[in-house]
């Protein structure tokens, strides 16, 4: 994997890293290239759909990155693709991406992404459950951690470099727009395909990523391309 030289922000308490990082972008202030912000902990982390996100200190890894936004949806497949290329190097379960870009493994999520537009960058916030080993009740039965896959216990920090280095590594060679090399690494590791999903209370069947980034669903009466929301695979979260 390429190091890139990377300009970690270390912080110890903030919101969210992605509040962070939309903040140093609208001031105007010039980043250094490859800067990554890192939290030890957050106090409002935010999902996607407006939901909160778990975290918790010293065992959840919260990070953002930016690039130049090169007009492509597609970005947060290749994000997705990254962090998978990263995490599936520290654990023998095979790892899936749900669609957009929910890393899972044996159905349980591992890792969310967060995708913002910010003055012409992408803003990718990343969350991934590393030495977690109980979370609260309400995703209890559908999370997990790099602990629980594996036993083993993870640097926080060496984890983030590394994942921050992929994720640049697979943005830089496909200029943040995925190709048909890339969309087909992501459709033989997309869990969506082929399963019975739910899409704003209508059933259906994935059957395919289209080049732009939307996942396609056979439903009874229409095939649709679909670019936002929360689709649910039926018997996982
Ligand atoms: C999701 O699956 O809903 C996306 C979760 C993204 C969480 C990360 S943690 C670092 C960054 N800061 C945030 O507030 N959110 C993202």
């Amino acid at each position: 994997m390429t190091q890139f030289p990377l300009n970690i922000i270390q912080l110890d308490t903030i919101d969210s890293t992605n509040n962070y990082m939309k903040a140093l972008l609208k001031s105007g202030e010039p980043l250094k290239p490859y800067t990554v912000v890192c939290a030890r902990e957050q106090t409002a982390g935010r999902g996607r759909q407006q939901r909160a996100w778990h975290t918790e200190k010293q065992n959840s890894l919260c990070m953002s990155l930016c690039v130049p936004f090169e007009g492509s949806p597609s970005i947060t497949l290749l994000c997705a693709l990254g962090v998978h290329k990263a995490l599936q190097h520290f654990c023998h379960t095979p790892l899936e991406i749900k669609w957009p870009n929910d890393i899972i493994a044996h159905n349980r999520k591992l890792c969310g992404i967060l995708t913002e537009g910010v003055n012409g960058y992408a803003v990718i916030g990343i969350g991934i459950n590393i030495n977690n080993k109980v979370f609260p009740s309400d995703i209890a039965h559908k999370a997990t951690s790099l602990h629980l896959l594996t036993g083993d216990a993870f640097s926080l920090e060496e984890t983030a470099e590394k994942v921050a280095c992929s994720v640049f590594e697979i943005l830089e060679a496909h200029h943040g727009k995925a190709d048909e090399s890339t969309l087909r690494l992501y459709r033989n590791l997309c869990a969506n395909i082929g399963r019975k999903v739910v899409w704003q209370e209508k059933s259906g069947v994935a059957t395919d990523i289209d080049p732009d980034g939307s996942l396609v669903v056979s439903f009874a009466d229409k095939e649709e391309k679909i670019s936002f929301g929360e689709v649910t695979i039926t018997d996982i979260y």
